[in-house]
């Protein structure tokens, strides 16, 4: 199956597609206008790739540009990633993290946080992060959720918190 999936950058044009993909691949959580204001950032800003299959836009990945407060953008942001329900476990959402992290190295990007499930994050090389904080506190039961890989052996030299764009400072896509 992984033999067939293409992975690359999205378009303009499918974000209609990706306004259909994401009610269905996250029913409960409405991330659309997050969605659009990542496509329309540049690509200086954000990394957003689609995979493909059959024609058909299947899954979506997002990684903002960012870093410590103060210091260099030299972090990435990995969120939303979404598969479509019916297309799930066959390989598309590991083919999209894998073809980011492969892009953001190739651009010096020396961490990668994202909140979300280490049973999955784990996979990759994903870790519990504590030096590096994200823009809102978390419950109690998201510590862990919180992760980060190392994309190069140099640490960087502090912790502290995450600065993001403005369309990422809304406590609701950092709250349960
Ligand atoms: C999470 C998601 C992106 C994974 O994409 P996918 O294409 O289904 O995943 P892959 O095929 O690459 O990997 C499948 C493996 O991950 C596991 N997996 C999928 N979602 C998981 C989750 N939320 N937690 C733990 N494991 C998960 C599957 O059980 C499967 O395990 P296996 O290889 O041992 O059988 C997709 O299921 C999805 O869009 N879910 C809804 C939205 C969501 O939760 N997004 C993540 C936001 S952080």
């Amino acid at each position: 199956m992984e033999n067939e999936i293409e992975i690359r950058a999205a378009r303009t044009s499918d974000l209609d597609s990706l306004l259909q993909l994401y009610p269905d691949a996250f029913p409960e959580e409405d991330l659309l206008s997050l969605v659009e204001d990542l496509h329309r950032s540049g690509e200086d800003a954000v990394i957003l790739l689609v995979a493909i299959a059959g024609h058909r836009l299947v899954g979506h990945i997002a990684f903002t540009l960012c870093g410590i407060d103060g210091g260099p953008a030299n972090m990435a942001l990995l969120a939303p990633l979404a598969v479509a329900s019916a297309m799930q476990k066959q390989g598309f959402g590991k083919a999209l993290v894998a073809e980011g992290l492969g892009r953001l190295k190739a651009r010096s990007v020396a961490r990668v946080l994202v909140l979300g499930d280490p049973r999955y994050y784990g996979r990759f090389g994903f870790e519990t992060e504590k030096r590096i904080e994200p823009p809102y506190p978390l419950p109690a039961e998201w510590q862990d959720a919180w992760q980060s890989p190392i994309l190069e052996e140099t640490r960087p030299a502090r912790g502290g918190a995450l600065k993001l764009p403005a369309f990422w400072m809304r406590p609701a896509l950092w709250a349960p």
